[in-house]
């Protein structure tokens, strides 16, 4: 039966080749008159897209300043550098160019700007929830966190290695410049760790034990289907627009909430897990998560049966089996095939990193940290739980 929801999904999408001119006129129409441009390495320089951007600004009388050099795994100095530039700059709009990494680093900073009373990392610990947040928009180089839709923020404090996510509407992108030929660009390990990490938003999502409707996981199974076909595409052929216009779409639909209307908010374990990664080891995030799910799905699979086997058959496309648990475990090693088939490790060896049994215990601890307590809805997992899973997917 389906759970009450509420959708909230407030960001306007500009879609396609050229779109990124208009970004002087929409920040306009929010009025945003002192911006700051947050943006990763050199690929926005590279690209071009900084400047076609700030012209854009300056067509429109927009002043700005810029923060470059955030990293992936962003880290939260370089959000602590953009709150004292903002303050000292009198910023009063954030405009991110990159993906989820210069987004979160830009919705961190909003929030600083927004409550300089208080240090921002207290949101991040949930010692406390924000009140108020300026507003921010982005130009998206790279189809992968969503960020550009959600309400997530997440962001590395590098002194303890602690990576934390914070949720909130406040942060609601204004809007999303999205013009999928900037993503041409982009090295094939981070456009398939961007396609794993599409999918597993609206994974996260469809492995659940509370509340399920049908148009939901129709869309859900849609966009899985569309995703692992446009990655295998975009696998040999790196400059075909059209997959990259589909990637970058269902990555906006992925994580704005729509494929999680009528459950019962998901289970994101798969995530929690990964973050903790992230922190510790600087993976990316994506390939991090390819690399932990195939664990989590054999650990909670027989708890969670029917959504295993649905999403065996209506995804991965496989033949039932004898039993369902047959027909689970197929569509588990169907979705490991699938991660290899686009350059995708499938554990933590071919993720590239070996934890010890002290640093897996160190993992669990700070994901159970993270969550606050048992989590999960395919299914709860405790402390135990979670150095299982960590232990088999080495
Ligand atoms: O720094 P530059 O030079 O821009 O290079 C970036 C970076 O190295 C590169 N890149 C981006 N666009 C490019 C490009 N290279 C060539 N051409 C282009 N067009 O790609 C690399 C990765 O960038 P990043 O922003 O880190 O990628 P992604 O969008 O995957 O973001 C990952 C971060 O988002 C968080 C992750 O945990 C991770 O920290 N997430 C944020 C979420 C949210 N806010 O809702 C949800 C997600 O689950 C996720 O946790
Ligand atoms: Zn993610």
């Amino acid at each position: 039966m389906a759970y009450g929801f509420e959708y909230y999904s407030p960001t306007k999408v500009v879609f396609g080749k050229g779109v990124e001119e208009k970004t002087g006129r929409y920040i306009q129409a929010h009025g945003g008159k002192k911006v700051l441009i947050v943006y990763g390495g050199k690929s926005a320089q590279r690209s071009g897209i900084l400047d076609r951007v700030k012209a854009s600004l300056e067509a429109e009388g927009i002043q700005h300043t810029e923060l470059g050099g955030v990293v992936p795994n962003p880290r939260l100095d370089k959000v602590y550098d953009g709150i004292r530039i903002g303050q000292a700059e009198h910023i009063d709009f954030l405009l991110a160019i990159g993906g989820g990494s210069a987004i979160d680093t830009a919705k961190a900073i909003a929030y600083g700007l927004a409550e300089p009373e208080h240090d921002v990392w207290e949101l991040y610990e949930h010692t406390r929830t924000a009140q108020k947040c300026l507003p921010v928009a982005s130009v998206l180089t790279i189809a992968a966190a969503g960020s550009e839709t959600s309400k997530g923020s997440v962001i590395t404090n590098e002194k303890t290695g602690q990576k934390r996510a914070y949720d909130d509407n406040l942060a609601r992108p204004k809007f999303a410049i999205m013009n999928p030929k900037y993503t041409e660009t982009l090295p094939d390990y981070q456009t398939q760790s961007g396609c794993v990490d599409i999918m597993m938003h609206t994974m996260e999502r469809y492995f659940t034990n509370g509340g399920n409707m049908e148009l939901t996981d129709a869309i859900a199974e849609g966009l899985l289907r569309t995703v692992m076909h446009n990655a295998k595409i975009l696998h040999r052929d790196p400059g075909n627009y059209d997959a990259r216009a589909e990637i970058m779409w269902a990555g906006s639909l992925a994580h704005n909430d729509l494929t999680g209307c009528g459950n019962d908010g998901g289970d994101f374990m798969s995530h929690k897990l990964e973050h903790e990664l992230g922190g510790m080891f600087d993976v990316t995030h994506g390939a991090g998560l390819a690399a932990i799910w195939p664990s989590w799905a054999r650990y909670v699979y027989q708890e969670c049966m029917p959504r295993f086997v649905r999403f065996a058959i209506q995804v991965m496309q496989v033949t039932p089996g004898a039993t369902d648990a047959e027909t689970a475990l197929q569509g588990i090693s169907a979705m490991e095939d699938f991660y290899h088939s686009i350059g995708m490790p499938i554990n933590l060896k071919e993720l590239g990193i070996q934890p010890t049994d002290e640093q897996i215990a160190e993992l669990a601890e700070g994901c159970i940290a993270a969550c606050g307590s048992k989590t999960g809805s395919a299914k709860a997992l405790s402390l135990s739980d979670m150095i299982a899973i960590y232990q088999n997917a080495r």
